[in-house]
């Protein structure tokens, strides 16, 4: 016992040392290399002022980003959020939840200096409308984010294929933005990490393969398709596929499904799938046997279709 006891307290002497050493080599770093001020990085708040110049704030929401004096540290100001222990900008939150109420921002433009926020993990900028501009391509470049959720920001232009180059993705929501017609998602299986995903009101009438797509993320848990113009599964691409066993919930409602051959990919699927939404496609002739055999499935709606029969083979 007392060895044992003895043992514990030089491992956790040599655990503070450590620690010590840690923490003393970050504030080194941090004065030799950049201008803190606070625990706030001074290339990184004028990056944020620079990304503020590009939006319309006419209810004064980010009154706390400015240069006054008593408001230097942006660590404080609404929505940014700071590591503890480097002081970097980890997290950028303008979403309706955090500044909301009843008032908006407009935006104009994401300003490049966007990109000295090289350490942004998270950023969400839903909801924010920026009528149609195009999303800018160094999204490609924060490397490092986590979650990412661009939804509802009407963007336009090209898709931005480029967050293909954001492999520490995790959480990505790119719904209900103005993106012209997808051409593949190519771009797609690179985020091995990723466990939800919306697509939702991006057009992906062109991307045949979808469900191959899909099935190369291993821990997908969550995927969203709605209103996609999504082509039906082609059988002799789907025999190929060796799929994740994860996919939990499933939205493909609004789009012309029309062929069971979507159902034999969901099928893939049988051991995960808690939540299953086919509304309003074009799925017709009588329901087939596989949702029978979906053992954890809780949720299923198959409203708006031509389907025959009552699901009579349904457990749940
Ligand atoms: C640090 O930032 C302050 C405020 O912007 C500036 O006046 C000062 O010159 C900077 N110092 C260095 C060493 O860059
Ligand atoms: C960082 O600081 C904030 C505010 O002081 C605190 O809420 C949070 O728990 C801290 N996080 C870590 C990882 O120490
Ligand atoms: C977005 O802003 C534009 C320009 O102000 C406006 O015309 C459009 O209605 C807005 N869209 C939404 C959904 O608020
Ligand atoms: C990904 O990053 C590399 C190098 O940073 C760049 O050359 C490439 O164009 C980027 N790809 C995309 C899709 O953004
Ligand atoms: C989707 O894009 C295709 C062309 O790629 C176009 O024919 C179709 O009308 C678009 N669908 C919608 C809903 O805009
Ligand atoms: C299928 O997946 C297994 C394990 O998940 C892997 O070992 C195997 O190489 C994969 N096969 C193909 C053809 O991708
Ligand atoms: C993912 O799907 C599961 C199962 O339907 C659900 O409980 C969970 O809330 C979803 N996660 C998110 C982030 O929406
Ligand atoms: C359902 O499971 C049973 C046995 O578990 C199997 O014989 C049958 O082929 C399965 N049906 C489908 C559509 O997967
Ligand atoms: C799930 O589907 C696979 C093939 O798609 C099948 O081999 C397996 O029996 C099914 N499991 C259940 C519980 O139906």
């Amino acid at each position: 016992m007392q060895g044992h006891g003895r043992s514990l307290k030089l491992f956790l002497a040599f655990a503070l040392l450590l620690l010590q050493y840690a923490q003393g080599g970050e504030v080194d770093h941090n004065q030799r290399d950049t201008n803190v001020t606070g625990r706030c990085i001074e290339k990184e708040r004028q990056a944020l002022l620079a990304f503020k110049r590009g939006l319309v704030d006419d209810y004064n929401l980010l009154s706390s980003w400015s240069s006054e004096a008593q408001k230097q540290d942006c660590c404080r100001w609404i929505g940014v959020y700071c590591s503890n222990q480097t002081g970097h900008v980890i997290g950028l939150d303008l979403s309706y939840k955090v500044i909301g109420g009843d008032y908006y921002l407009q935006g104009k433009m994401i300003s490049p200096k966007l990109i000295e926020l090289q350490h942004l993990q998270h950023l969400y900028l839903n909801e924010i409308n920026f009528t149609g501009s195009q999303f800018p391509d160094f999204i490609g470049s924060l490397t490092n984010l986590r979650y990412l959720d661009l939804s509802w920001a009407y963007f336009g232009g090209k898709f931005p294929s480029q967050v293909g180059n954001l492999t520490n993705l995790v959480y990505l929501d790119l719904s209900c933005n103005r993106f012209t017609s997808v051409e593949n998602l190519n771009w797609l299986p690179l985020l091995s990490s990723l466990r939800y995903l919306d697509l939702s009101y991006a057009n992906l009438s062109n991307v045949f393969d979808w469900p191959e797509a899909v099935n190369k993320l291993p821990e997908l848990t969550n995927l969203t398709l709605q209103e996609c113009d999504l082509p039906s599964p082609i059988l002799s691409t789907l025999s190929y596929i060796n799929s994740s066993k994860s996919l939990a919930s499933v939205d493909l409602s609004f789009n012309h499904l029309s062929t069971s051959s979507i159902f034999l990919w969901l099928s893939n699927y049988n051991t995960s799938l808690v939540h299953l939404d086919l509304s309003f496609n074009q799925l017709a002739g009588s329901i087939p046997d596989v949702f029978g055999n979906m053992s954890s499935l809780a949720h299923l709606d198959l409203y708006s279709n031509q389907l025959e029969a009552i699901l009579g083979s349904l457990k749940q």
